[in-house]
C-alpha cells in the first residue's frame, strides 16, 4: 500500500504546466472509434485513467502506439469486436463513452456498468434516452449493458437533466446517424467543446458545443489522419489556484485557458486573494487569511462540483463562516469528515456543509474517498502544521498525474512511501 507524507505548512510557490484535461481525454480516446483509420492524440495526462482507456480500446482491436508518455497514435481499422472487457470498463466512469462510439461505429455494444468516484446515485437515463431516440433498444442485466441499433436515426433530445456524459454520450452517438440530431438543454463544460472540436477535425459537423443547443448534421463518414491536443485540464488548474489560496502562496500556471476558470477566479477574488490573468497563463496569490464565502457549484459557467473539496479546505480556513452547497452530487463531503480530523470544523448536513473557519489545520492521517478528495486532502496538508499521511491514493492517481511531483517542485515537503 503507498500513502503520501506531506510536512507542513508550506506556502506553495512557483510555477506549474498544466496537463491535458482527464474528462476531455476520456471521451476523446473511445470517440476515435468513429474512425476507420489513424489519428494522433496529444497532450493526454499521464494517469491511470488514460491507460484504462486505452487498454479497451486495445481489447476491442484498435492498435495503440505510445509516442511519448502524453501521446498516443491509435489506428482504428480492425474493430475486432462488439463486447467490451467487463473487468475494466466498471473501473472508471468514462467506460460509458464506447456505448456511443460503439453504436455509431458498429451498432453495437456490451459493456459494464460504469464505476468511478462514489459520490452518491450516478444514474444513466439520460444516455440511454438519447440512444433509445436515436432508434438503440438498451438493455441492463446482472450489471452489464446491451445496446444495439440497426440504424441509427438523428432525432431531436431534451435532456430532461443538464448532463455532461448523456450530452457527450449522444453526440457520439449521432455523429454518423442520417439527419440533424438537436440536443437541448445539453451541457456547456469545456470538455464538451472539446470533444465537438476533435470531432469536426475528423469531419464531423456539430455546431454549437458550449451552449445550451447542439446541433449534430449526420455525415456518411469520418476522415483518419488528424493530430489533436487535448485541451488543458480546467480542474487540475483550479486544484493549483486554490492550492495557492489555502497555502498563502504564490502560483504561476502555464498551459491554461483562463476563460475556463472564470467562476474560481471569481471566487478566489472574493476570498481577498489576488489573481493576474494572462490568457494562456494565470498568477494567483494570497498573502493573508482568506475571507469566508458562499458557493454553490453548477454546470458550467457555474462554480464546478470538481472543485468543490478543494474550495472547502480554502473555507476551512477563512475568517468567519462559509456555506458550501453541493447541487451536482449526494455525497461529496465525504472528505469534511477527513479535514475535522485536522482540526477543521466542519458540519455536513445532505447537499449542505457548514464551515465554521479555523485559523490552522494540524497534520492527520487521512483517507481520501474519492479523486477530488483527494486532491483537497493534499492541498489540506500543504497547508496544514506537522505531517499528514493521506491513504486510498488509486482515487487521486486516476485523475492527477504525478501529484506529488508537481507539489514538490513548487516547495511541497511530500513523498509517496511504499508500507
Ligand atoms: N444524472 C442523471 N441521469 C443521467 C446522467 C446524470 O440523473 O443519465 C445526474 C447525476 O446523478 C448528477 C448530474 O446529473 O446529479 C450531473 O451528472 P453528469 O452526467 O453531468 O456527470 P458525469 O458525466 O457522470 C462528469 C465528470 C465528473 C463531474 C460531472 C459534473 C467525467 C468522466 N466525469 O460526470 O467528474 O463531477 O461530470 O461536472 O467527465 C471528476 O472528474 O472528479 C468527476 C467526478
Amino acid at each position: 500500500m503507498e500513502k503520501l507524507v506531506i510536512k507542513g505548512p508550506t506556502p506553495l510557490k512557483g510555477e506549474v504546466t498544466i496537463s491535458g484535461a482527464k474528462n476531455a481525454a476520456v471521451a476523446i480516446l473511445p470517440a476515435t472509434l468513429l474512425i476507420d483509420g489513424v489519428c494522433t492524440i496529444e497532450n493526454l495526462p499521464n494517469i491511470s485513467d488514460i491507460k484504462i482507456s486505452c487498454e479497451i480500446l486495445e481489447q476491442l482491436g484498435a492498435k495503440i502506439t505510445w509516442n511519448n508518455e502524453h501521446s498516443i497514435t491509435i489506428d482504428t481499422t480492425n474493430i475486432t469486436t462488439t463486447k467490451a472487457p467487463l473487468d475494466l470498463t466498471s473501473k472508471f466512469r468514462a467506460s460509458y463513452y464506447i456505448i456511443g462510439a460503439m453504436l455509431g461505429r458498429k451498432g453495437e455494444i456490451e459493456v459494464g456498468m460504469p464505476g468511478g468516484c462514489k459520490l452518491g446515485a450516478r444514474p444513466i437515463d439520460q444516455h440511454i434516452k438519447g440512444f433509445e431516440m436515436l432508434g438503440a433498444t438498451v438493455n441492463l442485466e446482472k450489471g452489464t449493458i446491451y445496446a444495439k441499433a440497426k440504424k441509427l436515426k438523428a432525432a431531436p433530445i431534451y435532456m430532461d437533466i443538464v448532463s455532461v456524459g448523456a450530452t457527450i454520450n449522444v453526440m457520439l452517438a449521432s455523429v454518423l446517424a442520417k439527419g440533424t440530431t438537436t440536443i437541448d438543454n445539453a451541457a456547456k463544460e469545456p470538455h464538451i467543446v472539446d470533444v465537438a472540436n476533435f470531432l469536426n477535425t475528423m469531419g464531423a459537423d456539430i455546431r454549437g458545443a458550449g451552449t445550451d443547443v447542439i446541433k449534430i448534421n449526420g455525415v456518411e463518414k469520418l476522415n483518419g489522419g488528424c493530430t489533436y491536443s487535448v485541451v488543458p485540464d480546467q480542474i487540475e488548474a483550479g486544484t493549483f489556484m486554490l492550492a495557492a489560496v489555502a497555502t498563502r502562496g504564490d502560483l504561476t500556471l502555464k498551459n491554461c485557458i483562463t476563460k475556463h476558470l472564470e467562476s474560481i477566479t471569481a471566487k478566489i477574488v472574493e476570498v481577498g486573494g489576488n489573481v493576474e490573468d494572462n490568457g494562456d497563463s494565470i498568477r494567483i496569490w494570497c498573502n493573508k487569511r482568506p475571507n469566508n464565502a458562499n458557493i454553490k457549484t453548477l454546470p458550467y459557467p457555474g462554480f464546478p462540483t470538481d472543485l468543490q473539496p478543494q474550495m472547502g479546505v480554502v473555507l476551512a480556513l477563512a475568517n468567519g463562516t462559509s456555506v458550501i452547497n453541493e447541487s451536482i452530487w449526494e455525497s461529496r463531503f465525504q472528505y469534511t469528515e477527513e479535514l475535522n480530523k485536522m482540526g477543521a470544523k466542519i458540519t455536513a448536513q445532505g447537499k449542505t456543509a457548514f464551515f465554521e473557519g479555523v485559523k490552522k489545520l494540524y497534520g492527520a492521517p487521512v483517507y481520501s474517498s474519492d479523486l477530488r478528495a483527494g486532491a483537497a486532502l493534499v492541498i489540506a496538508g500543504t497547508a496544514a502544521e506537522g505531517e499528514t499521511e493521506i491513504y486510498n491514493l488509486e482515487h487521486i492517481d486516476r485523475g492527477y498525474e504525478n501529484i506529488e511531483e508537481k507539489f514538490r517542485k513548487i516547495g511541497a515537503k511530500i513523498e509517496r512511501v511504499k508500507e
